[in-house]
């Protein structure tokens, strides 16, 4: 596959830093305070804040194919409704009735063609319009146009279904915020992909603790000794500041072969894991061949829930097909649930040391440098230096 500019010059830089016997590095150690893991006063602020203005990935394009599917999402703590209209077009509801607040859709996931909240029937279209009101003469006056769902900014972009979990009043701007990764995200082609397996784990552990396991690589020939170690160079991530996104580009073992290969050949794709991180929650993580895509959400104090997708290139009726094929892409799936598992289980651990307040700070290293990149988003986000771009600010 070709690589683009980007790309080369990522390689670039594993080839240089592997002749120096060096790595990507920041300028600084960050002393990160665990308040800001801990504090709950805080987490009340990311989730009013992080959680509530910014874009969530929710879904792939495949999981409302068509009009009238649709699924739910609960962990943001908004009962959000995702499904698509007659007309093609991806829609997100709070899941809440208009008439006494009963949540409408209780079905994970499914295809309809009218939602009806099941305490009195109040029934809703698939572009969230009240059509019917059982026994209406008990509602004299009451306007249909002014009761139907809440809607929610919702994105379908690069495959992905994309909600941010607040109603608004200005149009944000998916396109401008999704801008600093869009080469590399179009490149996945993930319109194409299907969804081979989809879980959510439920983590004893704040939300910060999950996210940073995939902000830097420095751990894995401790945490993932026997698995995760010897499929990479170690400790050699390049890390791009695509703010407030980051690009963690993690080069395979092999990666320093490319030095004998001409730029023109290099192929970044074949040669590297990347675990880009799209503010504020979200991880698009391609492999050679197939992609990961989650969220860490926090669900309260010292919890959170992990939501992942495994899309691969490859349709069910395809896989369903081919023996062997589905062996590999279910020993693919095997291998990142126990990757995966090994990062929760030292998170777990981590969260229940909190308390002692043995650490004020945490120290970030200089080659940690997804942690530090995305920290200065946050902090930014919470302290409102940084916003979601509007389609009206930016004309
Ligand atoms: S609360 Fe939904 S119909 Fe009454
Ligand atoms: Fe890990």
């Amino acid at each position: 596959m070709r690589s683009s500019d980007e790309e080369i010059d990522i390689i670039r830089r594993t080839l240089e830093y592997s002749e120096a016997g060096s790595t990507h590095l920041e300028p600084d150690v960050l002393r990160n305070p665990v308040s800001h893991y801990a504090d709950p006063m805080r987490l009340q602020r990311e989730q009013s804040i992080l959680f509530r203005q910014f874009p969530i990935i929710v879904g792939h394009t495949s999981d409302v194919a068509a009009p009238g599917q649709f699924f739910i999402h609960d962990e943001t703590g908004v009962p959000i409704l995702v499904t698509r209209t007659r007309e093609g077009q991806v829609k997100a509801y709070i899941n809440v009735c208009r008439h006494r607040g009963g949540r409408i859709v209780t079905q994970p996931k499914g295809q309809a063609a009218t939602f009806s909240c099941p305490y009195h029937s109040w029934t809703y279209d698939l572009a969230g319009r009240l059509r019917g009101i059982p026994q209406a003469f008990g509602f004299d006056g009451l306007k249909k146009e002014e009761h139907g769902l809440v809607e929610l900014p919702a994105f379908e972009r690069f495959g992905l279904i994309w909600v941010r979990p607040s109603v608004s009043d200005s149009a944000m701007s998916i396109d401008a915020w999704l801008a600093p990764m869009a080469e590399q995200l179009a490149s996945l082609d993930l319109a194409s992909h299907h969804v081979f397996r989809a879980w959510t784990v439920e983590l004893n552990m704040g939300w910060r603790i999950a996210l940073e396991g995939f902000q830097e690589s420095y751990h894995f020939c401790s945490a993932h000794k026997e698995t995760a170690c010897s499929a990479y160079l170690d400790n050699q991530s390049v890390f791009l500041d695509q703010y407030p996104h980051v690009r963690h580009a993690v080069p395979l073992a092999d990666a320093v072969a490319l030095r004998n290969q001409p730029e023109s050949e290099w192929d970044y794709r074949a040669n590297y894991m990347t675990q880009n991180y799209l503010f504020p929650c979200n991880f698009v993580q391609s492999m050679t061949d197939h992609v990961y895509i989650h969220s860490v959400i926090p669900t309260g104090p010292g919890t959170s829930v992990f939501k992942c997708m495994m899309l691969i290139p490859a349709s069910p009726e395809e896989v369903a097909e081919n023996a062997k094929a589905e062996r590999y892409w279910e020993a693919n799936y095997n291998v990142v649930r126990t990757v995966f598992g090994e990062d929760f289980a030292i998170g777990e651990g981590i969260q229940q040391g909190l308390a002692t307040g043995v650490n004020e700070h945490f120290v970030i290293g200089k080659y940690e440098a997804g942690i530090q990149l995305a920290q200065r988003a946050i902090d930014d986000a919470l302290e409102g230096r940084l916003v979601c771009p509007d389609v009206v600010s930016l004309q």
